[in-house]
């Protein structure tokens, strides 16, 4: 991996104190040795302050799911970008496919959530993704340029070199149905390509990451591709030997 490889959990909307103090404190103890590969956890909003609590000082980043895409105001039950400044946030994931498939999450608002977060200077992890209709109708390229670039007409592509992108086919996600490691390749390089055409530079640093059903005996052979550089980690994020075992993987 000529990049520096990022796996990172997604809790989804899963976990409570006790569970996630186990789970931190293994994980914690579980990837002190790694040091080729950043490791980090995206929980639930109300389980920040517990995250920047015990893994101050620690290896394991945390981060937030989502973000709303105004700064402050009359925005009931909206969480903003200074908010998660305030618990030590260093990762936002926008566009996940739950948020753009069952929130209505347009590709527009996507990129306005994209900006409100680097402007608090958060690293956006941005999720592209085809779903399986999609992908049977050979539209996979044409739905990822589309949701890329209404995050690079808003925010340049400048912006992506701090940000990180994660491709998951929505039809891996949480279904056991992994994309092959070529057929997530593929796609990997078909989103630097894609940033080539605007800045060659930008393309060979970004990093791409892959998510969608990686468990700990699939993840080597993912990570192995010459495009993937770590991965978004769902159902297996909340089990702490399995994402020991995958953080590990990315080394
Ligand atoms: O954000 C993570 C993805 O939605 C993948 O979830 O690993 O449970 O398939 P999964």
């Amino acid at each position: 991996m000529v990049r520096t490889g990022l796996v990172a959990g997604n809790w989804k909307m899963n976990g409570s104190l006790e569970q996630n103090q186990a789970l931190l404190t293994a994980v914690v103890a579980g990837i002190r040795s790694l040091d080729r590969v950043n490791c980090a956890v995206c929980v639930p909003f109300p389980y920040l302050a517990q995250a920047q609590v015990l893994l101050n000082q620690t290896h394991l980043a945390w981060g937030a799911q989502n973000l709303s895409q105004y700064t402050h105001g009359a925005y009931t039950g909206e969480v903003s970008a200074s908010m998660l400044v305030d618990f030590g946030v260093q990762f936002v994931i926008v566009g996940h496919s739950e948020r753009r498939a069952l929130f209505g999450e347009s590709d527009q608002l996507v990129a306005e959530k994209f900006k409100t977060a680097q402007t608090a200077k958060l690293i956006p992890i941005l999720c592209v993704g085809e779903t399986l209709t999609q992908r049977e109708a050979n539209e996979t390229e044409s739905v990822i340029a589309g949701q890329l670039e209404a995050v690079i007409e808003l925010n340049g592509v400048q912006a992506l070199a701090n940000a990180v992108i994660a491709y998951e086919p929505v039809w891996a996600i949480g279904t056991g149905k992994t994309a092959t490691p070529q057929q997530a390749q593929d796609v990997h390089v078909f989103i630097r390509d894609k940033i080539a055409t605007r800045d060659n530079q930008i393309a060979a640093n970004v990093r791409i990451i892959y998510g969608g059903s990686v468990k700990a005996d699939n993840a080597r052979e993912l990570f192995a591709m010459p495009d993937i550089d770590g991965g978004l980690i769902g159902g297996a994020s909340l089990v702490a030997d399995d994402f020991v075992s995958i953080c590990k993987a990315a080394q």
